[in-house]
């Protein structure tokens, strides 16, 4: 049994799935989510807005009908699920693009040049402003000829080039030169059409967020309202590891999937340990049952809620959802990463080369002992000779299937499991 934290932020067309872990035995602090939600009225209405009504909620999901609540969970269920939910009172409207979004770890970032994203349909590009010393999130969108600002490059006095026609623009999105504009003309470059939506971004837990909106009045922004905060990620006595990976669905349906535990039995059948049940207790061989899921608190702030598997879920709109809690099983099933390209590459030739040394060794020492003239060897040599071939080649076979296993790509075949 061990105790970790997992912590989900997603975005339209990828994610990012953040693990921090603490030592196995050690209890895990409250979670403490800092989020100074400041309602502003909706300005884009292409999304929808969902409202929240005062409501009371104790979710059970049934998996399993051979299945019965064994006492255990019964008593789980009579101590923490007969409180009511906290919700807000008043209806209340979310708006998309008022929220901070995660754009990319920090890691991940080059600041020698601008990195294209699309988060939310919004095509952006992301560029380190080393005359201000920070990640800047600009629209991906040239105001001369709209060419894609992320197919630029920096220039020598550190500003944000279009590969176009040149045009330099500074921190703010403020142009700060034409090259084809007369050296004694107008000023045209300080004119606002010739400036790039900039948006408020911040760098918060390694990773950097934008805000959703360029309008001037979401300038200050941060110093109102911050990004939803981890406090784990940053805290030194865990280990965390940031995970970029694109996906072909949108970051909606990956939040859905990491709030419902019930799918894990079946869906991950045989790569995530189910936890044991009592012999008495009748259940399918995945280990379906039903699922209760007490909701605490529900409004437009998102949710927190309280499970027989994870002690805490909270979700914070749009795109955060944090677990705290003890899970059974391995937790490395979650953490485990691929070791590097390179040494995957090595160690994939390596052991294909040992295999064939392994099978020429065994092919050869039969050889020996076939072509040795009666007499040229004792009957002790044969035997060692022999006994070495087998051992190579049930070796080399090994070998053979550990490869195929560990390094060639498989799907996950549900059918079969
Ligand atoms: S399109 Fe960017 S400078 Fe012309």
């Amino acid at each position: 049994m061990g105790t970790l934290t997992a912590t989900s932020l997603s975005l339209s067309s990828s994610h990012l799935n953040l693990i921090t872990r603490r030592p196995f035995g050690r209890k895990i602090k409250n979670p403490i989510l800092h989020y100074p939600f400041s309602y502003q009225q909706p300005t884009n209405l292409h999304l929808p807005s969902y409202q929240f009504k005062k409501a009371k909620f104790e979710l059970s999901t049934a998996i399993s009908s051979t299945d019965t609540v064994p006492a255990a969970d019964q008593s789980f269920k009579d101590a923490s699920f007969g409180q009511e939910t906290e919700t807000s009172e008043k209806d209340e409207k979310f708006d998309w693009y008022a929220q901070w979004y995660p754009v990319m770890p920090v890691c991940d970032l080059d600041k020698r040049r601008p990195l294209g994203k699309k988060v939310m349909g919004i095509d952006i590009v992301v560029w380190w402003d080393r005359n201000e010393n920070d990640w800047k999130v600009f629209d991906d969108t040239c105001p001369h000829r709209l060419a894609p600002l992320s197919e630029g490059r920096i220039d020598q006095w550190g500003r944000l080039q279009c590969v176009y026609h040149g045009w330099c623009f500074g921190g703010s999105g403020d142009c700060k030169f034409i090259p084809q504009a007369p050296r004694d003309g107008p000023p045209i470059h300080t004119s606002s059409k010739a400036c790039v939506a900039a948006y408020p971004s911040c760098v918060q837990n390694g990773i950097l967020w934008f805000w959703l909106n360029a309008d001037s009045q979401y300038k200050d922004i941060f110093s109102k309202e911050k990004p939803p905060y981890i406090p784990e990620i940053d805290d030194p006595s865990f280990t965390s590891q940031m995970i970029t990976r694109d996906i072909q669905y949108g970051y909606e349906v990956l939040i859905e999937n990491l709030m419902d535990p019930s799918h894990v039995p079946y869906a991950h059948y045989g790569i995530m340990r189910a936890p044991q049940r009592s012999k008495s207790v009748k259940v399918d061989r995945e280990g379906g049952r039903p699922l209760e899921i007490r909701v605490k608190t529900l409004d437009k702030k998102g949710f927190t809620a309280k499970s027989s598997t994870i002690s805490d879920n909270i979700f914070i709109p749009p795109c955060v959802f944090y677990s705290s809690g003890s899970l059974g099983g391995n937790p490395d099933n979650i953490s485990a990463s691929p070791a590097g390209t390179t040494e995957c590459n090595l160690a994939y030739k390596g052991l294909n080369v040992l295999e064939i040394v392994l099978q020429v060794f065994s092919l050869a020492s039969i050889g020996i002992v076939a072509a040795a003239k009666q007499g040229a060897l004792s009957a002790a040599a044969r035997s060692t000779l022999v006994s070495v071939a087998i051992i190579s080649f049930l070796v080399s076979k090994w070998l053979s299937h550990f490869v195929y296993k560990n390094f060639h790509f498989h799907d996950y075949d549900h059918a079969s499991r």
